[in-house]
């Protein structure tokens, strides 16, 4: 039980908490990956630590499918739909894009795994939550007038709700960097809808936690990252009645290597997913890890990351994204030259 919560526990935790030795030899840091990619179900991913805890309030509530929301390549989406299907349970999927023109990457995992995606025509007379909502509130009418009982879960899972995955995970890496005997460790993680970092950091904080949480936004937020972490923290502190204060610049994270938008095809995110496949064998997504990553090697190139310091990156996913469209075309115009025909 973790803040007066239980879940369903059903990862292959802890995940591995690996020392990328090239990487590390390379940067001059000692970097450690958490394979949060490696966790159990429709290819893994930060999201199936924060739907422990839905699938467990969904249940409790009756509910007999799951409904979300987000882009049609919707990570967070496609793993709904895998524990769905794990538990015998409804899924859908609501999206404001249009048909990608192929069924690639997490729409072909979805259909795997049976679960609907609904996509809404974009409408530029409305903006895009307002769409969102309205698809979805149209989506759950349907299913319920079929006799199910819909839960709703926002969009990446990043409510109240959705942080306990992550805080668990930080008490989970606490005991691993414990048993390795490391100090002074600095955990990297990807901001997207930002539930991964707010666990993270509110798990760090209210446990007093001997580690230091970074996040690496991956798209501008209105107002900053800061203000955005701030107010999602004033929500969570409310809703679980935690001692803990913090104000805006307490939160560490940066946005500094989004490069300006969601899921752009980005060369220099490219190359650092290029780095890591060849130093390290292990394969990052274009939108997400990848662009984290690069954020890692900016950051040590500059000194913000200084010589020999400790880092964590948690690998959250999400490599069906390397298969979209639009970034496979990218890649596959730099890797040609890999291709030969004898
Ligand atoms: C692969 C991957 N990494 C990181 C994130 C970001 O997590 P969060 O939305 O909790 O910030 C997401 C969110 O969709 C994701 O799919």
């Amino acid at each position: 039980m973790t803040l007066g919560y239980e879940k369903i526990s059903f990862l292959n935790t802890p995940t591995p908490l690996q020392k990328l030795s090239g990487i590390s030899e390379d940067l001059g840091i000692n970097f450690y990956l958490k394979r949060d990619d490696l966790t159990n179900y429709g290819t893994g991913g930060n999201k199936l630590r924060k739907l422990e805890y839905f699938v467990k309030d969904a249940r409790d509530k009756g509910s007999t499918m799951l409904l979300t929301v987000g882009g049609a390549q919707t990570n967070h989406g496609r793993l709904t739909g895998a524990v769905a299907a794990k538990y015998g349970m409804k899924a859908a999927i609501v999206a404001v894009d249009p048909y990608p023109g192929e069924m690639s990457a997490n729409l072909l995992l979805d259909g795997i795994m049976g679960c609907p995606v609904y996509l809404v025509k974009p409408d530029p007379a409305k903006t895009e939550s307002e769409q969102m909502s309205e698809g979805a509130a149209k989506v759950k009418e349907e299913w319920e007038s079929k006799g199910e009982k819909v839960y709703f879960i926002p969009m990446g899972g990043s409510n109240e709700l959705g942080i306990l995955g992550y805080y668990d995970c930080a008490v989970e890496m606490n005991e691993q960097i414990n048993g390795l005997g490391l100090k002074n460790v600095r955990i990297v993680t990807t901001v997207g809808s930002m539930g991964t970092y707010m666990g993270l950091q509110v798990g760090v904080w209210n446990e007093k936690l001997p580690l230091r949480v970074t996040g690496i936004g991956i798209s501008p937020k209105p107002g900053g990252l800061q203000k955005f972490a701030k107010e999602y923290f004033d929500r969570v502190k409310d809703y679980y009645c935690l001692g803990i204060t913090a104000e805006p610049g307490d939160f560490d994270c940066t946005s500094d290597y989004d490069f300006g938008a969601y899921n752009n095809p980005v060369r220099e995110v490219r190359e650092a997913i290029y780095y890591m496949g060849r130093r390290e064998a292990i394969i990052l997504d274009p939108c997400y890890t990848g662009k984290t990553f690069n954020g890692i090697v900016q950051m040590t190139k500059s000194g913000i990351i200084r010589p020999g310091e400790n880092v964590v990156m948690i690998h959250t996913g999400g490599i069906p994204g390397i298969y979209t469209r639009h970034h496979r075309i990218e890649m596959e115009k730099e890797l040609m030259e890999y291709i030969h025909i004898i």
